[in-house]
């Protein structure tokens, strides 16, 4: 059995589509959508549809948004265990321009509600996973608490330390075996924990040594995937834990996309990088990566964030070869 354990938000995304993103002070027409997001539950969808047997840890109010999650999950068979919350189900407000790009702002809501007593009560499904996935939307003493049992249990983390305004602890880095920031997120948490400053338009076309070297100051214990949009993403491991692959450090090309809307790439990235080290623990670290750049890519030709989730053949069909 393949588990991947998902612990953290779920949103009622509300979606406008604008041609560019709206400046201070102005009002732009745009057309409307709603639909399920919440980094948790984009890759807890993203895990499920990449083959995943997959549970979402996550807290929910009483109201339609919480009908909308349980109804998703159940169609995706996930397995949703929902801490009650007295407060309305999270939200997420979403302007995306013509080209796919995004400005997003979330009501919390339930998910600021998560508890580190309701993860621990699921200690069972953590223990039995294979890979435990958390993010930053939910509040860090649950999601150190997900990663810990985790670890004590023999499961594999991996951390999306996003969002980037969101407290990464020390702690949490300390449980968290596969990190991945994006690169506004790196330069957050390298200037938090570190004291470097770097520019985080530069890391896409920054020398690699010079890369990998900031990555092991952030993750010395770890594997940490630095997310690069369009550029695809850069892979630092330990120097004594390759992970299959044949160096310590490289970079993986972003497959070829018609992107019309990149909500939820870093969740599908997430979600299938997880999916693929729990399916197939014995390949090296570079084809999960490239599959999770792969299904990523996909994920930006849908619109929407857990609606624009493929599946593993749809993957295999829109790039073929290894
Ligand atoms: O990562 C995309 C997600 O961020 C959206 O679905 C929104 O809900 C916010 O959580
Ligand atoms: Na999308």
């Amino acid at each position: 059995m393949s588990r991947v354990v998902v612990a953290g938000s779920f949103n009622v995304d509300h979606v406008w589509h604008c041609g560019n993103l709206p400046r201070p002070g102005e009002t732009l027409a745009g057309s409307y959508a709603t639909g399920p997001g919440g980094k948790g539950f984009n890759q807890a969808v993203a895990a499920a549809s990449a083959g995943a047997t997959t549970t979402f840890i996550c807290a929910l109010g009483d109201d339609e948004g919480a009908r909308l999650a349980r109804r998703l999950a159940a169609a995706h068979g996930i397995d949703l265990r929902a801490q009650d919350a007295d407060v309305a189900t999270g939200t997420a407000g979403i302007f995306v321009d013509a080209r796919g790009g995004n400005s997003i702002v979330i009501g919390p809501g339930a998910n600021a509600a998560l508890s580190q007593d309701f993860v621990a009560a699921q200690g069972k499904a953590i223990a039995a996973a294979d890979v435990v996935l958390a993010q930053l939307e939910s509040p860090v003493e649950a999601i150190v608490e997900a990663l810990r049992l985790a670890r004590a249990n023999g499961a594999h983390t991996v951390l999306n330390p996003a969002p980037a305004n969101a407290a990464c602890s020390r702690e949490l880095l300390a449980v968290a075996e596969v990190l991945t920031p994006n690169e506004t997120e790196f330069a957050s948490l390298l200037a938090r924990h570190c004291g470097d400053s770097v520019d985080a338009d530069a890391l896409a076309t920054m020398d690699g040594e010079r890369l990998h070297r900031l990555c092991r100051t952030l993750l010395p214990r770890g594997t940490l995937v630095l997310t690069l949009g369009a550029a695809g993403c850069f892979v630092s491991h330990r120097e004594d834990s390759l992970r299959g692959d044949g160096s310590a450090h490289y970079r993986c090309p972003a497959a070829e996309a018609r992107t019309v809307d990149s909500t939820g790439a870093g969740d599908a990235f997430n979600g299938a990088l997880a999916a693929s080290l729990a399916l197939s623990p014995a390949q090296p670290f570079s084809g999960h990566a490239t599959f999770a750049t792969r299904y990523a890519a996909l994920s930006t030709e849908r619109e929407g964030a857990a609606a624009s989730m493929p599946n593993a053949d749809e993957v295999a069909a829109r790039y073929p070869g290894a």
